[in-house]
């Protein structure tokens, strides 16, 4: 992004990036500056040069400031219909054809409600299948490592699960508010920090990549270098799901067949 030198923007996104490693370049810069703006409001602050003194002298407001930076809102089975139509319409196949040994990838994972969600849809579809566990895996990243200890510790409150369905909490939670995710399920889900607009896909190739509701954040040219990355890593016929209200950009609409445009799911060509 491009910052004005003058209003001290630039010495503190340098300073977050040398004390934290979260280089802002690839947000947009409306979008940061508003969160940035919640921050200073907080903390009373009015000039990006006084919250910068406020980050050296509070080792602490850098994680809320992170929380605010990346949001990491999130629940077991968002945008339920998204994950029905994937367990009925296209896992199915999948599975078929991979003789369910799939790799899936969930990009920008938060909390690890995502992943795990993914993990109980292949577990799933293995009861149906009659296949056994442990032959898929599924890969969760995100940039911020105190969002990922929670997802490794795996303990949620019951609002997380309100999209849930009770037979489901019933198998594969442990425990009551908190609940605990499941040893079965657990085993299935690798958590790593990963940059998405800095560094390759963790283990490609992957039959199934979620990424909802983070590139958002980013700005067009940077969503049109990860969906391309998206479409290497994953296999021909493999499963791209987006957020409710993302849709493909650019030249890389060519690379994937659209799917299902209510539930933004795309399939590699
Ligand atoms: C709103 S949460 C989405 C969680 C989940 N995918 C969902 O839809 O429920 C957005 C997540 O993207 C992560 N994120 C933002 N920028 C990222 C980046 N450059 N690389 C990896 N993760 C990033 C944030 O840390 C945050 O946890």
């Amino acid at each position: 992004m491009t910052v004005a030198p003058e209003d001290g923007l630039g010495d503190l996104l340098a300073q977050i990036a040398g004390a934290r490693g979260l280089t802002c370049d690839g947000y947009k810069p409306n979008c940061l500056r508003r969160r940035l703006a919640v921050r200073m409001r907080a903390r009373g602050v009015h000039t990006y040069a006084a919250y910068a003194a406020v980050l050296r002298d509070d080792a602490h407001e850098y994680d809320r400031l992170l929380d605010a930076l990346t949001i990491n809102v999130t629940k077991f089975f968002r945008n339920r219909e998204a994950w029905d139509v994937l367990a009925t319409r296209f896992l199915p196949d999948l599975w078929e054809r991979r003789r369910g040994a799939l790799r899936c990838w969930s990009a920008g994972c938060a909390t690890g409600e995502e992943p795990y969600t993914l993990a109980i849809a292949l577990l799933e579809q293995a009861r149906r299948g009659g296949t056994k566990a442990g032959t898929y895996t599924v890969d969760a990243t995100d940039l911020d490592p105190t969002v990922l200890d929670r997802a490794r510790a795996g303990v949620y409150r019951t609002p997380a699960l309100d999209e849930t369905s009770p037979a489901l909490v019933e198998r594969y939670f442990t425990g009551r508010d908190p609940w605990e995710v499941g040893p079965e399920v657990r085993t299935l889900v690798r958590f790593h920090r990963h940059d998405l607009l800095r560094e390759p896909p963790p283990d490609a190739p992957y039959d199934i990549i979620t990424c909802r509701n983070v590139v958002i954040y980013f700005e067009r040219a940077n969503q049109e270098r990860l969906y391309h990355a998206f479409a290497d890593a994953l296999q021909p016929g493999g499963i791209l799901m987006l957020g409710k209200v993302e849709t493909l950009v650019g030249d890389v609409r060519e690379r994937f067949q659209l799917e299902d445009i209510r539930e933004r799911i795309y399939r590699r060509r």
